[in-house]
């Protein structure tokens, strides 16, 4: 599988969103990683569908939304409508995963669930087999240019076990402090999306720093 690489729009420059965008997307970027953080899960306020919508006028690739909301259900349809052609919400807030899981595919979207550092596999596992992706964090979530915390590879490589186990080609994504110096490590333990967001949009050149991130993942992959 290739990797693709999903720039997340945190770091890049509120008042410049298609600007940004269209440089990530000129670098190569694959997918549009979306923030959105409601101030309770997570200690920091984001965007909500009208900027998603706003940005799907703009962008030519499918968004990527990752809810750090602690009530997603209610926000499902409206991520959905705004653009969103993948949506993830976190294990930690929802303890009728499987509803939440179902109720996304049934709105059209790909259906993906992310675990904290501290939270453990298990409470993914009984639905794995019903999952279009896993997101592994490997920072805290909240706030872009956080350290990649390295026990991360651990998870990423027991996700895929498991996703490998339920048999139906779910893929492993990681968010979080992936940068030049990593990138080769995650895709070695078998992520298939990265996200980052500092290392695109935090040097001034966004499509530079997609195309040098893409050239580092397409290396580690060929390495195998
Ligand atoms: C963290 C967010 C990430 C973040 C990644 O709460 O979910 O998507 O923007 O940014 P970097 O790559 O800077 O850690
Ligand atoms: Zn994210």
């Amino acid at each position: 599988m290739t990797v693709r690489l999903a720039p997340s729009i945190l770091s890049a420059d509120f008042a410049h969103l298609a600007r940004d965008i269209a440089a990530a997307e000129a670098g190569g970027a694959d997918l549009i990683h979306v923030d959105v953080m409601d101030g309770h899960f997570v200690p920091n306020l984001t965007i909500g569908p009208p900027v998603v919508k706003a940005i799907k006028r703009v962008a030519t690739r499918p968004l990527d939304v990752h809810l750090m909301v602690s009530n997603p259900d209610q926000y499902l349809k409206a991520y959905v409508e705004a653009g969103a052609a993948m949506l993830t919400v976190h294990a930690e807030v929802l303890p009728h995963l499987h509803r939440t899981i179902a109720a996304i595919k049934e709105l059209g979207a790909q259906a993906g669930v992310a675990l904290n550092p501290s939270t453990s596999l298990t409470a993914i596992e009984e639905v794995a087999g019903d999952l279009d992706f896993v997101l592994v964090m490997s920072v805290n979530p909240g706030f872009g240019g956080q350290s990649f915390i390295p026990r991360a590879l651990d998870k990423v490589r027991a996700v895929r076990a498991l996703l490998d186990r339920a048999g139906r080609g779910a893929f492993v994504e990681i968010d979080g402090g992936v940068d030049l110096s990593n990138i080769a490590a995650v895709v070695a333990a078998g992520v298939d999306v990265v996200v980052a967001g500092n290392a695109v949009f935090g040097h001034g050149d966004a499509a530079a720093a997609t195309r040098a991130l893409k050239a580092a993942a397409a290396g580690a992959a060929a390495r195998g």
